[in-house]
């Protein structure tokens, strides 16, 4: 089976095809066009800047990911589609996108929720992923703690109250000066921090439940910063490194209690803020100290932030296709 996948919920432009065979995935191309340079310049993302890039780079991206993938559209089994969440202008350009080429083509539409995309980039290298697993979706809009029990079989454990992991290091990245997304420069500057200089608040760390919230985390870092004089790179570095780890130290323990309680083998994080080296390191390490019979997987790092290929993996793995007159755009989708 053949799938295109395109993404569009955001500042990514994305296409890619995949080939699903028995139980694999076969990566045949992966183009994403991003708008990001544009948004650093006025420090975040303008909406209606992103959805006039995606107009412009959608049919090119579709283009190449089929010239790479040495295929053509009549060979394509399935258009796997983000339709939510997202920013209403981006999901409005895929959608229509794929709908004309449904349309036009005769092809069936697999529509995706783009955080459950997140989640299957970890399918896209590893196809022996075992359940139950306990799935940590962590980007710029959501922090989400998830019990995978089968492929179309998933519950909501918890989520976050108010700032997602990756708003926290963007604001907070935002006040020590770098640029957005500062996820990347943060965790960079970390490496020469000192660890003992600053401590700051670990929010809902030992609550009964599985929600997060890092908007106080923010607030503390906010008020240190108000009272140094001097924001010298060493001082950098130090926030740096106190910020990601107090998010990391969240973030591991309630996925590991989370794990523990539902007996999960397999524990997937995903989205852009997995991509942090710490994270990654810090749920190993804690997996062998506490014995747990739990495997982690985390997608390549490229495959962490927006991407198409992970909207293809759900789909080829949760193959639910409806005609394109179904299709409509849900900025607001969480999960179902
Ligand atoms: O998943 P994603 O590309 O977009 C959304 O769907 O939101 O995630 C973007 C977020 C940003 O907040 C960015 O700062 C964060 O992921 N991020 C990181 C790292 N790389 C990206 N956070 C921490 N460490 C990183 N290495
Ligand atoms: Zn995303």
């Amino acid at each position: 089976m053949t799938i295109l996948g395109i993404e569009t919920s955001c500042d990514e432009t994305s296409a890619a095809v995949i080939e699903g065979e028995d139980n694999k995935i076969l990566l045949k191309s992966n183009i994403i066009s991003s708008s990001l340079r544009m948004h650093q310049k006025t420090g975040g993302i303008i909406p209606e800047n992103a959805a006039r890039e995606q107009i412009k780079y959608i049919i090119p991206v579709i283009k190449k990911a089929l010239f790479v993938a040495k295929t053509k559209l009549k060979n394509i089994d399935g258009i796997a589609l983000t339709y939510g969440p997202g920013l209403i202008g981006s999901l409005l350009v895929g959608v229509e996108t794929a709908k004309t080429i449904a349309f036009t083509q005769n092809i069936p539409i697999i529509p995706v929720n783009h955080m459950m995309g997140h989640i299957y980039a970890n399918w896209i290298e590893n196809s022996h992923i075992e359940f139950p697993a306990i799935a940590l979706v962590v980007s710029g809009g959501h922090t989400d703690l998830l019990l995978i029990k089968n492929h179309r079989d998933y519950t909501l454990l918890g989520g976050t109250r108010d700032d997602a992991a990756g708003e926290a290091f963007d604001k907070i990245g935002r006040l020590i000066g770098f640029s957005y997304p500062a996820g990347p420069g943060i965790e960079n500057a970390a490496k020469t921090g000192d660890p003992k200089h600053f401590r700051f608040p670990r929010p809902l760390i030992g609550s009964n439940d599985f929600d997060f919230s890092f908007s106080g985390l923010k607030t503390a870092v906010l008020r240190e910063v108000q009272t140094i004089k001097n924001l010298d790179k060493q001082t950098i570095d130090d926030i740096s490194c106190a910020t990601q780890e107090a998010i990391v130290d969240v973030l591991v323990k309630k996925t590991l209690k989370a794990a523990l309680k539902h007996q999960a083998k397999s524990i997937l994080i995903s989205g852009g803020v997995s991509a942090n080296q710490k994270l990654r390191d810090t749920f190993n390490t804690m997996i062998n100290a506490q014995r747990l019979k739990t495997k982690l997987f985390a997608p390549p790092k490229s495959l962490c932030t927006d991407n198409a290929a992970m909207i293809a993996a759900y789909a080829f793995y949760n193959y639910n296709p409806v005609s394109w007159k179904e299709v409509t755009a849900d900025p607001e989708l969480y999960f179902d």
